[in-house]
């Protein structure tokens, strides 16, 4: 049910401890004196932005959409179908979008487009994780915690049909799991 349907652990908890810190830094630095607003994308990248907010020195906002573009299955449809909006008004305000991980880049191109023309300050885009082979629309985000290769990874909230994501590691998928 568990760590039985992977192959291994990619990015192990500690690892991501550490370089969720040095992102946090970043943020911290790069945002220095101003407010921002932290737009969790629900579900897959919550428990990184639990961990990584507690590691952000700034006056910040939290705020939570839920997007769709997979469906159930582990690969992606390509449109994208807001679930839930966010809730403030984001006009003027620095934004950054906590992913979890990029693949087609779908997702995140539209996201951006989206809420920029709600005329915010600035939108940025932190993903825990970047699967750069996967792409199908050019999408680079501003922060990013670890680049992977081309496999199925679930566990520290990403799942395979919902499960896997309380994994406290990175893990690869086995193969079997997701093409049977
Ligand atoms: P994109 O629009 O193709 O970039 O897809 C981004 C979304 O697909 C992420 O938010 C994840 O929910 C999901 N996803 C992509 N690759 C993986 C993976 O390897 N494991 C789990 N979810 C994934
Ligand atoms: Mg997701």
């Amino acid at each position: 049910m568990r760590y039985e349907d992977t192959d291994k652990v990619l990015i192990t908890e500690s690892e991501i401890k550490k370089r969720t810190a040095e992102l946090a830094k970043q943020i911290t630095n790069d945002f220095k004196g101003e407010e921002v607003l932290l737009v969790c994308i629900l579900r897959g990248a919550v428990l990184f932005f639990a961990d990584l907010v507690r590691e952000i020195e700034l006056e910040v906002a939290f705020d939570f959409m839920a997007v769709s573009s997979y469906g159930a299955g582990a690969s992606s449809s390509g449109e994208v179908r807001i679930i839930k909006d966010v809730s403030s008004r984001i006009e003027g305000k620095n934004v950054i979008i906590i992913e979890d991980i990029i693949d087609s880049g779908n997702t995140l191109s539209y996201l951006v487009r989206l809420l920029n023309q709600r005329h915010p300050k600035t939108v940025k885009v932190c993903a825990l994780l970047d699967k750069p082979a996967r792409r199908e629309v050019a999408f680079e985000a501003d922060y990013v915690g670890f680049k992977v290769p081309n496999e199925f990874v679930v566990g520290y909230g990403l799942d395979y049909n919902e499960s896997y994501r309380n994994l406290p590691d990175v893990c690869v998928l086995k193969k079997e799991i997701y093409t049977k």
